[in-house]
């Protein structure tokens, strides 16, 4: 059991502990000193409050010249405690941000004992509101409204709770403390707004949902919009139209012709979805495949550390956005000291890949903004069993984006059908297992005699002459602390035939690794400590590990500048 008292509901405990036991952090303790002398991997253009835990993003939304950001927020310490608040930071261009008081605090009774994740919608008028979970004076999930207090405030920094809360108590099979996260609404063609609460009923995950023609008075829907077997709890549902034919966004209310939908459910620390077509008459999503079930939903955002996420549709530039939230893998212990814990990921936009089969993220190219000191350079051979430095960057934040030319389909090894988890294949064959062609990637976040070293790397596979390509993100080297997750992440990338190369993006901001494979069809994000003086050691190499040599098409890199509102301290 972790150090967090307030876990009253193991299934928090689980999740928003990060695995470790306290007693490893004495073990930890020799190392510890020194670590409290660095800056304890603080990112520097990732968002985060001034100090303190946070947890999910909740409701994201675009008004009046801002983004906003809410997130789950624990006023008094690092460590989670039922009792959340809403923290709030506003953004004009969701890079440089202005953090600002609390928007929503446990006050009523059906809050008072912690104010949870949900989303913002606008209605017509241009008027956001709220719909939250409350864990109310009976320890019960509810569903709740606020709106703001003034909408000529840009800032929208106050905001009022509706008198007649809760609007929504959990339906009949569903128990309290399984009933929570409200979804952004959508306005379906006959004018009723509906939304989705995540919840358990009978066993299975669901998203459940709720009709309203005045957003105050909520009917149930009898089935639940989608669901999943062997899953636990549903958290945080999303649900969202995707345009088929272009990579803009499209309003939740959207329902023109060329569009598919997204159902995202976050279970078992991870975050799935699934992509169907939206029957409003049985209101039903009809996945394509399999759907989201506990053995083999396939489909996740992210392989590595990321979890409770949310989108929302940026009306200013037409695209649909992604955050979430990116634990620590440190110690609680480790969080206590540090006197913070938890960041967002960088926003992403997110689109349909032209196979249509799968989601394709990308940083917002606000990021880019950030960039300093371009070093680059094209069609560099990597022979086997080499690897080199990227110098003339600050390799502790660091944007660096590299594209590797595919060999014949014949050099490459056959895939065992029996290695169809890239989680344990990447396990078992790190980066310092030899192959034929692969392991070749980043080594970020090194020390010089690369002691300390996290390795982003791809291997290539062959099935049927299609290539298979399996990401692996190796943290076992990452850290010579102990006491911190050191897992190691895979994912294997859906390749087309027309591809004649595959990239790799990593965005390194201390402490972060959030890498993206093939423009973005595969991502993994990871958390690392190491104890080498990150600011005046890290290092940067490129590698391969395999036997045959490879070739580097492009390499970009650039330097990153701290976002305004970064914290520094
Ligand atoms: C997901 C979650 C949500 C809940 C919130 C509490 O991480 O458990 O289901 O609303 O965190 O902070």
């Amino acid at each position: 059991m972790k150090v967090f008292v307030f876990c009253v509901i193991s299934l928090y405990c689980v999740l928003h502990s990060n695995g470790n036991d306290v007693h490893d952090t004495h073990v930890a303790s020799l190392y510890h000193n020194q670590a409290v002398k660095t800056r304890q991997g603080k990112p520097s253009f990732h968002l985060r409050p001034p100090n303190n835990w946070m947890n999910d993003p909740n409701g994201p939304v675009y008004y009046k010249g801002f983004y906003h950001l809410f997130y789950q927020y624990n006023p008094k310490g690092s460590v989670f405690n039922i009792k959340m608040s809403w923290g709030h930071s506003v953004s004009h261009d969701l890079i440089n941000w202005i953090h600002l008081n609390k928007a929503l605090v446990p006050t009523e009774p059906f809050d008072i004992k912690g104010c949870w994740s949900g989303s913002v919608t606008i209605l017509p008028g241009n008027k956001p509101v709220v719909l939250y979970t409350g864990i109310n004076s009976q320890n019960q999930q509810v569903q709740n409204l606020a709106i703001p207090k003034n909408l000529s405030d840009p800032f929208l920094k106050e905001w009022v709770k509706y008198v007649g809360n809760p609007l929504i108590t959990p339906p009949k099979g569903v128990k309290g403390d399984n009933f929570r996260d409200p979804s952004t609404a959508w306005k379906g063609k006959d004018g009723n707004w509906r939304v989705v609460v995540g919840g358990l009923r009978n066993n299975l995950g669901v998203a459940i949902l709720y009709r309203s023609k005045d957003f105050v008075n909520w009917i149930l829907h009898d089935d639940p919009l989608y669901f999943g077997v062997d899953t636990g709890v549903w958290e945080c549902p999303d649900f969202y139209p995707v345009s088929t034919n272009s990579r803009s966004g499209l309003d939740n209310s959207a329902n023109g012709k060329n569009q598919k939908y997204v159902g995202k459910a976050s279970f078992r620390g991870h975050d799935y979805y699934t992509l169907g077509s939206y029957d409003p008459f049985k209101e039903k999503l009809i996945p394509d495949g399999k759907g989201l079930t506990g053995s083999s939903s396939d489909l996740r955002y992210d392989y590595g550390i990321f979890y409770a996420s949310k989108t929302f549709f940026d009306s200013v530039k037409k695209r649909r956005i992604l955050w979430g939230w990116i634990p620590e893998s440190d110690s609680s212990s480790d969080d206590v000291k540090k006197g913070w814990a938890g960041i967002q990921s960088i926003p992403r936009q997110v689109y349909l890949s032209d196979t249509r089969r799968q989601l394709v993220q990308w940083p917002v190219a606000e990021i880019e903004k950030l960039r300093l000191n371009h070093v680059s350079f094209y069609d560099k051979k990597l022979k086997g069993k080499s690897l080199f430095e990227v110098t003339g960057v600050t390799a502790s934040q660091v944007d660096i984006q590299l594209s590797f030319n595919l060999p014949k389909i014949e050099e490459v090894e056959a895939l065992d059908p029996k290695w169809d988890d890239p989680q344990t294949l990447c396990t078992t064959k790190p980066a310092n297992y030899s192959g034929r062609v692969g392991p070749f990637g980043l080594l970020v976040m090194a020390s010089q005699d690369l002691t300390e070293q996290t390795a982003v790397f791809f291997r290539l596979f062959k099935d049927n002459r299609q290539f298979v390509v399996l990401m692996c993100s190796d943290q076992s080297r990452s850290s010579v602390m102990q006491g911190i997750d050191k897992t190691t992440y895979g994912a294997f990338i859906n390749m087309d035939h027309e591809d004649e190369m595959i990239s790799l993006r990593s965005l390194v901001d201390h402490s972060v690794v959030e890498s993206f494979g093939a423009d973005g069809r595969a991502c993994i994000t990871a958390r690392v400590y190491p104890q080498f003086h990150e600011n005046k050691e890290a290092h940067i190499y490129v590698f391969n590990n395999g036997s045959r040599d490879v070739v580097i098409k492009t390499l970009d890199t650039w330097s990153v500048k701290m976002g305004r509102g970064a914290i520094t301290d």
